[in-house]
């Protein structure tokens, strides 16, 4: 790793803010105490460490106030929750399974299970696999159970796991070794084989980046390879053509384009079998972001250090930044709550107008596909050329907007690199559209200047589900692009 002055200049930050720690009253370190081998009952963890399992409890709790702009702060009755009325050009594209169905925001750690047990039954179609980023038992599961786990339906997967703990979400034992309380990766099963196949030995990282480490067992994309009937038969991260550091949109699409195995769904408005794209944080904010070039971690700014007691803890209560008012931040930043706010919120404004205009641009180009399959359908010749090169766009188009849609931080993770995802995702759906409308014109079809993208049907077809899209309570969109397609 080389040594940059900015490297030198966050040394220095963090010196600085622990020196000034050096000047109030020491507060003293949690003591280690063995926990018996596979033990995965936290209750059991807690009686040794009763500060963190106190707050990790907590994850249960939702926020009282709601300080986030695109997050709901936890509590469901506002909309904010259901991501296909924040942003209903998805419920459009994802129409064809369940993330066409329901789609919602992140909520706290301790409901993991709970909000799975939840959802629409559509969602847990892929089997056992769903439970591997839910369950401290996915890793058991998967060793006793082999191919098994993957493919078996959901609901008999989990009733594999005792009774009292069926709804238990991350515990102790997915981030910590039982001895010594070091950070552990639990989960060998998908991430000590993802940093693997991009030739990292996990067991030399770092205590810092063993601090993000931890939480890239799940916050990360994946993708679940089929076997010829459709059925779940494994479970990887696709960062073979990556490097440490350095895991870029460009290879994450080179990777699901080309293995045919992870085409896991059919977008019912082109017909197009692809793969998909979720909650990449780990390799969004890995790829060269200034707060991960300064050294920093997930941790330090989900689980800054607060005084439990006499006790200096990591503040298990895992959420937002924002939620938390700015606390992680001022660890190593001497601004104001208002100010840090104001830079997370404008991140995020600059973010979203993007991210609408490409998903709309994706949305048109799609409904264009369509018309160019029914066209087909009624014997019109369409150039070959074209409709390739235009595919070939769109997927590049619609994986990027994917890519970003997914993350959950709004771009705040790595803004200046979110943006240019966006651009390039704009610049590509730009093309396959132009290809499009070359390609029908040629047929001798008529496009007109809008093409009507019939949003509200697809958001209508969620039935039930469809009752919490109440547009009047719609997330503020800055660039006043999302109303125009209405
Ligand atoms: C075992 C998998 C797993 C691990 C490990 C994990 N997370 Fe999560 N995390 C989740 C899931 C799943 C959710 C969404 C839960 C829900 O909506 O019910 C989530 C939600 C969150 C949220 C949103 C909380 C809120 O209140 O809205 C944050 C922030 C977060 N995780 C950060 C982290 C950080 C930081 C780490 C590492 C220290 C980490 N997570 C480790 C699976 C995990
Ligand atoms: C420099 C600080 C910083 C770092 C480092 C950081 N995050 Fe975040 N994260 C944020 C902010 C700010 C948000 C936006 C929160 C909001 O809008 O309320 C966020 C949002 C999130 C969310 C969504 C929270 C929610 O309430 O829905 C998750 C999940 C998350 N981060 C996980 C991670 C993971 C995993 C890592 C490491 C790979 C990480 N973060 C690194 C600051 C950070
Ligand atoms: C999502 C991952 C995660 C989970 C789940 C988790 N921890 Fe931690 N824990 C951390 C991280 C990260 C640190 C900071 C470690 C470091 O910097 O070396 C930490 C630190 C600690 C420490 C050292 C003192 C401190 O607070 O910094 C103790 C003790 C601890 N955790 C106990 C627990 C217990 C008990 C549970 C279950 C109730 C638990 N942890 C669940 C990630 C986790
Ligand atoms: C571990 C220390 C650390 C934490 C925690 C942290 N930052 Fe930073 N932040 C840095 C460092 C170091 C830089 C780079 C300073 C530089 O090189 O100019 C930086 C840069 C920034 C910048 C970019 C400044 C610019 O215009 O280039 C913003 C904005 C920012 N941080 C906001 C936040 C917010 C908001 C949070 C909390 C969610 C946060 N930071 C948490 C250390 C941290």
């Amino acid at each position: 790793m080389t040594f940059s002055a900015r490297n030198i200049l966050a040394a220095c930050m963090v010196l600085m803010v622990t020196l000034a720690g050096c000047q109030q009253p020491q507060p003293q370190q949690v003591r280690t105490v063995e926990i018996p081998d596979g033990e995965i009952d936290p209750t059991l963890w807690g009686k040794a460490y009763p500060e963190q399992f106190e707050m990790w409890e907590k994850t249960a709790i939702p926020a009282e106030t709601r300080r986030s702009k695109y997050k709901t702060g936890l509590d469901s009755s506002v909309i904010g929750v259901d991501k296909l009325s924040q942003f209903p050009y998805m419920a459009l594209l994802f129409n064809g399974w369940g993330f066409g169905v329901e789609y919602n925001l992140p909520q706290g750690h301790a409901l993991m299970v709970r909000d799975q047990l939840e959802i629409d039954s559509s969602r847990l179609k892929a089997g056992g696999v769903c439970l591997s980023c839910k369950t401290p038992y996915a890793p058991g599961l998967e060793k006793e159970m082999g191919d098994d786990y993957y493919r078996k339906p959901f609901m008999e997967v989990i009733n594999k796991i005792p009774e009292e703990n069926r709804e238990l979400g991350v515990a102790c034992i997915d981030c910590h070794d039982n001895k010594d309380m070091s950070l552990r990766i639990s989960r060998g099963f998908t991430l000590v084989e993802a940093f693997n196949s991009m030739g990292v030995d996990p067991s030399k990282l770092t205590r810092q980046e063993m601090r993000s480490a931890v939480c890239a067992q799940c916050h990360v994309t994946y993708n679940i390879p089929k076997d010829k009937d459709g059925q779940s038969i494994g479970l990887y991260f696709p960062w073979q053509n990556s490097e440490f550091g350095a895991i870029t949109i460009e290879d994450i699409i080179e990777q699901i384009r080309s293995d045919d195995s992870i085409k896991e769904w059919t977008q019912s408005v082109t017909g197009f079998k692809m793969a998909f794209i979720r909650h990449p944080e780990y390799e969004f904010w890995t790829n060269d972001s200034l707060h991960f070039k300064a050294g920093a971690s997930c941790a330090d700014c989900h689980m800054p250090y607060t005084i439990a007691g006499v006790f200096k803890v990591s503040d298990h209560r895992v959420m937002s930044p924002v939620q938390g008012e700015m606390k992680a931040c001022k660890q190593c930043h001497a601004s104001s709550t208002e100010w840090l706010k104001e830079r997370v919120f404008t991140i995020q404004d600059r973010t979203v107008s993007m991210m609408i205009r490409s998903g709309y641009q994706c949305a048109t180009v799609a409904k264009l596909f369509e018309m160019t399959h029914n066209a087909q359908k009624e014997g019109k010749v369409i150039d070959q050329e074209l409709y390739d090169k235009a595919k070939e766009f769109y997927e590049e188009a619609f994986y990027r907007s994917l890519f970003i849609g997914a993350e959950n931080s709004i771009g705040f993770h790595n803004p200046t690199e979110g943006l240019r995802i966006l651009g390039d995702s704009i610049a590509f759906g730009s093309r396959a559209e132009a290809y499009l409308r070359q390609a029908l014109a040629g047929a001798g079809i008529d496009v007109p200047m809008i093409v009507d993208l019939e949003i509200l049907k697809y958001v209508d077809q969620r039935g039930e589900k469809a009752i919490r899209f109440r547009p009047e309570l719609e997330i503020p969109d800055p660039s006043g692009i999302q109303d125009r397609f209405f």
